[in-house]
């Protein structure tokens, strides 16, 4: 009620109270085949200010060009694409003291590699939605007639390790096959740098900052058949098993994979990213959506509700209200 009551006046007299209210801003990262701007993410923005009225919500681009952010989506260096948004963020006087953020499919292990890398400004709680936390171990498949999307994924399907494809197709640099963990380990170029898997260059600062957070929010779709496997959204992963790459081909989908889940991960055992160290703290929370990858209409709300939007500072006391 008195919150009620503070924010109308701060509608009705937004010069006495623009200093005293500020609700935690918000950013975005849109998932691979979308850009930052497209209908569908702009109606996502309007829906969050609807939960939240007057919240600032920037929507990271990697291009101006929609076009172009969206074909950066499947094609670029993940690394650079991540340190340039690292600069765009610092840049925005709105975030300059810290920030929740919400990543879709890909740009939820992108914004956790900015947490890790950077975190400045700070991110306080981060969501991803069906994200590929511990890799992908097939290629999503692509809708019909995009073009963009099929030319990437053969491309990726043929050299996913080579040097090229590391630095060029954006999926390949999440691409963790259980029957190749070697070669990954040795060439992927973007996720074990970021899940810290080079037991020679485990980099303290990417488990400080993870660990920094106040809520690492993992949202997996129950019915996900694009992302394999789905569970890499928990930090789960395809266990490695002694079949061929080609004889797991043919026996799946009937084959019964077995998942590690997160908590039998070393990653997650030895604390390698700050992990457990958040889950002990009570950060990591587990969530579901039901559906199909990014069927988010009817789950997003409650997520947003709970872990965005909050009131930063007020001078409600103060003011004796
Ligand atoms: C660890 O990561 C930080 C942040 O990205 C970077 O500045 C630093 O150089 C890295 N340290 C090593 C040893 O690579």
């Amino acid at each position: 009620m008195a919150l009620a009551i503070l924010l109308i006046s701060a509608l009705l007299f937004p010069a006495i109270f623009s200093a005293a209210i500020s609700i935690r801003p918000l950013v975005l990262w849109h998932g691979l085949g979308d850009s930052y701007a497209s209908p569908g993410m702009l109606e996502f923005v309007s829906m969050i200010k609807n939960v939240h009225p007057g919240i600032f919500v920037h929507s990271v681009f990697i291009e101006v060009e929609l076009d172009k952010d969206r074909k950066a989506g499947f094609y670029g260096n993940v690394n650079e694409q991540i340190n340039l948004v690292a600069n765009q963020l610092a840049e925005i006087p709105e975030l300059r003291d810290g920030f929740d953020g919400i990543g879709f499919s890909q740009g939820g292990q992108f914004l956790r590699g900015y947490v890790e890398r950077y975190n400045s400004p700070p991110v306080h709680n981060l969501l991803t939605f069906g994200s590929q936390h511990m890799g992908i171990s097939d290629i999503p498949i692509c809708r019909p007639f995009d073009l963009i999307c099929q030319a990437a994924r053969r491309a990726t399907k043929q050299a996913v390790y080579s040097s090229w494809a590391q630095a060029n197709l954006v999926q390949a640099q999440y691409f963790r096959d259980p029957t190749n963990l070697d070669t990954y380990l040795t060439t992927g170029s973007f996720l074990p740098s970021i899940n810290n898997e080079d037991t020679l260059h485990r980099n303290e600062t990417y488990s400080n900052n993870l660990a920094s957070l106040n809520a690492l929010v993992l949202i997996m779709f129950t019915q996900d058949k694009t992302v394999v496997p789905k569970e890499s959204s928990w930090f789960g992963s395809e266990a490695v098993g002694d079949l061929s790459v080609s004889a797991q081909q043919v026996l799946r989908p009937t084959y019964p994979r077995s998942i590690v889940p997160m908590y039998l991960q070393p990653l997650y055992i030895e604390d390698w990213i700050g992990l457990r160290t958040l889950d002990e703290q009570g950060g990591v929370i587990f969530e579901t959506c039901e559906g199909e990858h990014m069927q988010i209409s009817e789950c997003w709300e409650d997520f947003v509700r709970e872990w965005t939007g909050e009131i930063v500072q007020s001078h409600l006391y103060q003011l004796g209200l």
